[in-house]
């Protein structure tokens, strides 16, 4: 497993497309445990593929409420519900948060890394973790949704 770099605002890989998956193979499986190391080490919520520069239709989610990490692979939102105004960050934007608002519940058909179907039901910060990472497989960032005035810059922890 290794750590991958997180591509950051202004690289425009993470304005492009990413490509369904057709092939759960080793290297997809590297891939995976890469990122969820990533996404660990970062301690965020979650982590797209573009984020690390792969434009694959890959995401990994872990809400760190004792559930495993949520591994999706070429994930569709076939059903949303309702709406919620929530503060939002991003890897790819270190230190910078703001409102947005994102679906109260989503529904998403995905493979998991053994390539079997599933079907994740998600409600409020799930909801809005599954809408955040998907958004990133087709080249939307949470900037440009955000609510106006709302963005605020924090500064690093200087311990870190
Ligand atoms: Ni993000």
């Amino acid at each position: 497993m290794a750590i991958r770099n997180i591509r950051e605002y202004g690289d425009e890989i993470l304005t492009k497309k990413s490509k369904t998956i057709e092939e759960i193979d080793e290297k997809i499986q590297i891939l995976i445990d890469d990122m969820i190391e990533t996404l660990h080490k970062y301690n965020g919520y979650g982590l797209a593929a573009p984020q690390i520069g792969i434009l694959k239709r890959l995401v990994v989610i872990d809400l760190y409420d004792g559930h495993d990490v949520l591994v999706l692979i070429n994930p569709v939102i076939i059903k949303t519900k309702g709406e919620q105004t929530v503060e939002e960050g991003c890897l790819s934007f270190p230190n910078q948060f703001a409102k947005v608002k994102r679906p109260m519940e989503v529904t998403v058909e995905a493979l998991d890394r053994n390539g079997n179907k599933i079907k994740v039901i998600g409600k409020e910060l799930l909801a809005q973790a599954l809408s955040h990472e998907i958004d990133h497989l087709n080249g939307e960032l949470f900037i440009d949704k955000i609510i106006p005035g709302t963005l605020e810059i924090v500064k690093p922890d200087e311990n870190n």
